[in-house]
């Protein structure tokens, strides 16, 4: 349905995402005027604030947050907030939620980042204050459940109030500038979808390092873990978007439809295909920082790394190994993807003693967004004594390539496609479960084998087995 919100209504404004991302997202929307001038902002929380106390709240967020030359509308921005008190455990507050909103005639579009223990009672209270009616979006923020079951109450829950065409699964990911031009790249150039397949493509490397630690997430990480908190989500979307065939236009159906058959065609994953890992004491760019269970305070078999294998069972992909690895306390922060092509079926050259590298792509997501084609060339020179080719790299720094253009907040997109109404960067239900389905498989085999985490230093790429992982092929991590 496309209708522009004038209502937007915020669970959990007090948490850390209001704070770090929303917050400043919404004023940055604001000062460059893509916010619908009558957008009125309700936030609620248990915390007992009145608007002018919620107002300095968000200041104090904008402050440390946005950037001071994006705070330009800061003041009008602050005049949109209001801020209702609400224990979501008992129907008794909605009402008065109700009321504070006024007028939701033109849509009202709702944004849930709150513990998944109160998406049950927050939907139960909308419902009886009537604030579920067909001009209502309701927007999700992960976790969206531990697993496939789990995952499918918290979905049927929403889905008693709100058919899915207004419900939004963020994916924070793919409101990633650089996540969302690996459309561009692959279906705005001739050039890479012939050779974008099995016959020319020898493998595909997903990379997500992180420096942090456990950021005082201490419970709900340790429930987690590498797998549930990054592959299931934000590893699987890359590889959906990477993987899946051309959609016939740029619509939520579309693209998402294209991306559930890659999911569903993701192939189980053997014990051997799977490394996972948990940091102990090390360093961090010569800072010394504990291990995971002096963090936690506990022992614990949580893995804070992942290395998978991973296939893609179709004509396409056929035999192309995609090697995932995501890990906290790594060397370094970066997000990026290695695309493999095969050698030259002849080299032309061999007799001559020149040897060559296969072409390779690799697409910067974070922190540097860039895109470098490793293509041969000949070493200048008269050649007396044999031709030599080398590998040169064709570098596109995407900040250079569009100068003054805002880095925006992936959380930007993603807001001003809510309010508007655009599914296209939001997960479809079927999707979710498609991508839990995967991952409950590989947990099932860690339990069964009783697998536990084997250990890394802080500041290194993961246990020595996710490198055997790869070198087992003839493949060396991309680093
Ligand atoms: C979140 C995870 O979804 O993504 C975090 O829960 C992780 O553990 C974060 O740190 C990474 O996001 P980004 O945008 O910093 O790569």
């Amino acid at each position: 349905m496309s209708f522009t919100a004038d209502r937007l209504l915020l669970f959990g404004a007090t948490g850390d995402l209001a704070q770090r991302m929303l917050m400043p997202s919404l004023c940055a929307l604001d000062a460059d005027d893509l916010l619908n001038p009558d957008l009125r902002i309700v936030a609620t929380a248990r915390s007992e604030l009145d608007d002018g106390s919620f107002r300095n709240f968000a200041r104090e967020a904008l402050e440390k947050y946005l950037p001071a030359e994006r705070r330009g509308g800061m003041a009008n921005f602050l005049n949109r907030l209001s801020y209702q008190q609400l224990d979501a455990t008992t129907l008794d507050g909605f009402p008065d939620l109700a009321r504070k909103l006024g007028s939701t005639d033109n849509g009202l579009a709702i944004f849930l980042s709150t513990a998944p223990s109160l998406f049950e009672p927050t939907i139960k209270g909308l419902q009886h204050a009537g604030l579920d009616g067909e001009n209502v979006r309701m927007c999700l923020e992960k976790p969206l459940g531990t697993d496939l079951e789990s995952s499918c109450e918290i979905n049927d829950a929403v889905a008693q109030c709100f058919s899915e065409d207004r419900i939004f699964r963020i994916d924070h990911y793919l409101g990633k500038e650089t996540v969302q031009n690996l459309l561009a790249l692959r279906f705005a150039n001739i050039l890479f979808e012939p050779i974008w397949n099995s016959n020319y493509i020898e493998h595909v490397q997903v990379t997500v390092g992180e420096t942090v630690g456990l950021e005082g997430r201490v419970a709900f990480y340790d429930d987690a873990g590498a797998l549930r908190d990054m592959v299931q989500n934000h590893m699987l979307q890359l590889v959906a978007l990477l993987a899946m065939e051309p959609p016939t236009s740029f619509d939520a159906t579309a693209v998402r439809d294209e991306k559930v058959k890659v999911l569903r065609a993701l192939r189980e994953v053997a014990s051997t295909e799977t490394v996972t890992g948990q940091y102990r004491a090390g360093a961090i760019a010569g800072q010394a920082v504990p291990g995971y269970d002096e963090e936690l305070g506990k022992e614990s078999t949580t893995e804070t790394f992942v290395a998978i294998k991973g296939h893609v069972d179709n004509w396409r992909w056929k035999g192309v190994p995609f090697y995932l690895r995501t890990g906290k306390r790594m060397p370094e922060r970066v997000t990026e993807i290695v695309v493999q092509f095969r050698s030259v079926p002849h080299s032309i050259f061999a007799e001559m003693g020149a040897t060559m590298q296969p072409n390779r792509l690799v697409i910067g997501i974070q922190p540097e967004e860039n895109i470098t084609l490793n293509l041969t060339a000949k070493v200048p020179g008269l050649g007396q004594d044999g031709i030599r080719l080398r590998s040169v790299p064709l570098n596109i720094a995407m900040p250079d390539a569009f100068v003054g253009q805002h880095r925006r907040i992936a959380y930007e997109r993603l807001l001003l496609d809510l309010i508007e109404g655009d599914q296209t960067l939001f997960v479809r239900r079927d999707e979710v479960e498609a991508q839990w389905q995967w991952v409950d498989a590989i947990r099932d085999v860690w339990d069964k084998e009783e697998q536990a985490p084997k250990t890394y230093t802080a500041g290194t790429w993961g246990p020595s087995a996710a490198i055997a992982l790869a070198e087992r092929d003839g493949v060396s991590w991309h680093e």
